[in-house]
């Protein structure tokens, strides 16, 4: 209990209790869902068949990638706030807020619609994020998830202009 006191102390200098514990839990939240949104792009990049289907398919690929990131920096700031990152599988299934992946799609067209509608969804959730802990005083995962929803409008951009 001291121990983790002292690190506490080291990593949070500054930050009350209070901000911590809301970034944690906030933080872990868009963890959930942001693995799942990488699931999800994963499964529409092997799936989809189509016209612009290497375009789609290998950007689909870029777009995987600055998920993973995202996860990756929200999952760490939860570790640096002395929390605990949870992204297992079955903490996942069991938390995400997404809408389940369907598993019988096959257009390029569809595909994109179902992603642009899970990202938008994420998106909105991470600005609802940023204004959480921006009220709890930790400025710091405030601007983290800031860099993130940046990101996710971007990707969500980009996918909605293949749309017709
Ligand atoms: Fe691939």
């Amino acid at each position: 209990m001291r121990k983790q006191e002292a690190s506490m102390a080291v990593n949070v200098k500054g930050l009350e209790d209070n901000a911590r514990k809301t970034s944690i839990e906030t933080l872990n939240a868009r963890v959930s869902d942001s693995i799942a949104l990488g699931l999800a792009v994963k499964q529409a990049h092997w799936n989809m068949k189509g016209p612009n289907f290497i375009a789609v398919h290998e950007f689909l690929d870029a777009v995987y990638a600055r998920v993973l990131a995202h996860t990756d920096v929200m999952a760490e700031r939860v570790q640096i706030l002395d929390g605990r990152a949870m992204g297992t599988a079955e903490v996942v299934k069991d938390s995400t807020t997404l809408k389940p992946y369907p598993t019988d799609v096959t257009k390029v067209q569809d595909h994109l619609k179902e992603l642009c509608d899970r990202i938008r969804d994420h998106g909105e959730k991470v600005r609802k994020a940023i204004d959480s802990t921006d009220d709890s005083g930790d400025a710091d995962t405030a601007d983290l998830l800031t860099g993130v929803s940046r990101e996710l409008d971007k990707d969500l951009w980009f996918l909605e202009s293949h749309l017709e």
